[in-house]
């Protein structure tokens, strides 16, 4: 049913007439359409809308979708909110309670509770019971509209917000899922108490969890929601919902430490910073920026925890292909602390002047070791360095690196080199590689047989579902293997189920439970080191239509044969000429 309606849906709305009601100069080119991208800031257009396939993309931001994800990206909606607005603009009926597995009642109610705490807390730190609170955050030079503007809150002590969550309809179960109650051996307690509240939300503006700071001293300082449907803490980062159209403008983005350097960033200007929710950054903290800006400056807290942290975060960053910088505050300050006392002009200068990163490391290296250095001391630091050296993914950047630590310790570059190939080699052999499928990974551009090709766009494209569009050419005929033809459709279909997911596995092994183990094995193919998901996927469906076009080709000429000169029916010799017309295009 649901995809039926989707499809209706589609059909029924031109994707360019919903774009012009946002982006009023759209501009026909040929087949497309053009405008400046609505979603980042450009002089000349790059984003392109097609009436005919019902997607749009961005060569800038190299975002793309349909309709759905058009709308959710614009108006800053959930799924199924874009999805009533246009059912609604089509005219096209929805089933609503009926369509809720019992999975998405529990997360629809959820939000809604959490939607309610959320309001709940606000209103507390505005109450008459909420002045200390309120002092406290005046003592944390946070302006009234700061605190409106992250709607700040405060918990009390007294099992007030079960009273009130249930006098307004919910139920303990619904107070249970959201994490803001829990069960102990005393009976069910609300988990925030007395605490300073910071809501969180994803990057789509929901409520899904909430932090909270006790105020003043005391053990421990800060309590996140515990996971729930809705909360995963490697999935969040505090502050991307008013961060990520900044972001996207200075194209760059800083990544701070916790809660309060946010706001005392964003209540300075510097808008486009966020943090990780306690000290857990992640590969998925890294892809979640990457939607955004490709430059990073990591500022942590300048102590030697903070110096550590900053560094991990760095090369987790730097392996997921992002260029990182590293910022360090002086005299012990916090980033707060630091704009009360010099100013936003100082702070941003701190910013421009972030070190690479591994200036940055061979920097901590060198006040680690007295000068001058000793021959052990050296080789120590080569070692330490290309480590992480071997973490860049970008071969160029990977040559600078060495090239730098060769000059700065004065080295003979091949030496540095060596070192690197060693500390390769002994990646490669540790048990985690040795263990991984033997798989090679081709590139598009290098000959192959086409089953792999045809692997490893599955295998990109369930990793990065947004690029999926650029795939739309593609037909059965240009898989050799039925099975991932098959498997091709799931995904596409799938995406459009879950447009905003930023990995399609397992939803789509949901939806094809016979095949999962052939999607997760994709799922873990690897990619390569200076993987491009827009470039290599339109690189790889172009080799895929190519070798399509081939193998029809050849079936054809075959064909062909056993009519004889001269008796080839017209039909057959017509789709022979559409062919080789087709396939010019791949012989510049
Ligand atoms: P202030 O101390 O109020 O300035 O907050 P801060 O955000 O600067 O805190 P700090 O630099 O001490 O810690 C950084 C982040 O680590 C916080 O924002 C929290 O996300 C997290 N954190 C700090 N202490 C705790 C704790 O006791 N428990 C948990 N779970 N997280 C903590
Ligand atoms: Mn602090």
């Amino acid at each position: 049913m649901q995809t039926d309606t989707l499809e209706q849906i589609k059909d029924k709305i031109d994707i360019v007439e919903l774009v012009r009601q946002y982006v009023p100069n759209l501009k026909r080119a040929g087949k497309l359409y053009k405008a400046c991208c609505p979603f980042h800031h450009e002089k000349t257009p790059s984003f392109t809308c097609s009436s005919e396939k019902g997607l749009y993309y961005c060569f800038g931001c190299q975002e793309g979708g349909n309709i759905f994800n058009f709308l959710m990206k614009i108006e800053n909606l959930s799924f199924r909110e874009a999805l009533e607005k246009l059912a609604d603009m089509a005219g096209v009926e929805l089933e609503p309670a009926k369509l809720l597995s019992a999975d998405e009642q529990r997360r629809v109610n959820t939000r809604k509770v959490l939607d309610f705490a959320r309001a709940y807390y606000h209103k507390n730190l505005l109450s008459r019971a909420g002045t200390q609170a309120r002092t406290y955050v005046k003592s944390r030079n946070l302006t009234q509209e700061t605190c409106e503007h992250f709607e700040l809150g405060l918990s009390f002590d007294t099992g007030a917000l079960q009273k009130a969550a249930q006098e307004a309809g919910f139920t303990l179960e619904n107070l249970k899922d959201a994490g803001l109650c829990v069960q102990t051996e005393r009976g069910l307690r609300e988990y925030f108490r007395n605490r300073l509240i910071f809501p969180i939300w994803n990057p789509r503006g929901e409520t899904v969890g909430f932090g909270g700071r006790i105020l003043g001293q005391g053990e421990p300082k800060y309590l996140n929601s515990p996971e729930t449907i809705l909360f995963n803490k490697s999935h969040v980062l505090y502050g991307l919902n008013f961060a990520g159209p900044a972001m996207r403008k200075a194209d760059r983005a800083v990544l701070l430490e916790g809660y309060m350097d946010v706001i005392g960033c964003h209540q300075a200007g510097i808008t486009y910073s966020v943090a990780p929710l306690g000290t857990s950054f992640g590969e998925d903290h890294a892809r979640l920026l990457k939607r955004y800006t490709q430059n990073i400056i990591v500022l942590f807290d300048p102590d030697e925890a903070g110096l550590k942290a900053a560094l991990r975060a760095a090369l987790i960053l730097t392996e997921q292909g992002l260029f990182v910088k590293v910022a360090t505050l002086p005299d012990g300050l916090d980033p707060d602390e630091y704009i009360a006392r010099d100013g936003k002009e100082s702070f941003e200068k701190i910013l421009d002047n972030a070190q690479e990163l591994i200036a940055f490391a061979l920097q901590r290296q060198l006040e680690k070791h007295p000068a001058p250095l000793s021959p052990q001391a050296k080789t120590n630091i080569v070692t330490e360095l290309t480590q992480i050296i071997a973490k860049q993914p970008d071969s160029i950047v990977r040559r600078e690196w060495v090239k730098y630590v060769a000059e700065t310790l004065n080295i003979d570059e091949p030496l540095v080199q060596q070192r690197l190939a060693q500390t390769f080699k002994a990646a490669t052999q540790s048990p985690r590689f040795s263990a991984a499928p033997q798989h090679t990974v081709v590139r598009a551009d290098q000959a192959s047989t086409s089953v792999s090709a045809e692997e490893d766009l599955l295998s990109w494209i369930l990793k990065s579902p947004q690029h999926t569009v650029l795939c739309s050419q593609l037909s059965e005929q240009d898989f050799s293997s039925p099975t991932l033809w098959e498997l091709f459709q799931a995904i596409v279909k799938t995406h459009m189920q879950y447009p905003q997911a930023d990995n399609l596995t397992e939803q789509t092994a949901q939806a094809l439970p016979q095949q999962k183990n052939e999607i997760v094995k994709l799922a873990l193919l690897p990619t390569p080191d200076d993987f491009d998901p827009a470039r290599d996927i339109a690189a790889c469906a172009a080799k895929l239509e190519k070798t399509g076009l081939q193998r029809q080709l050849q079936r054809l000429t075959q064909q062909m044969k056993t009519y004889g000169t001269g008796n080839v029916p017209p039909d057959v010799f017509q789709t022979y000429m559409q062919l080789q017309q087709k396939l010019k295009k791949y012989r510049s």
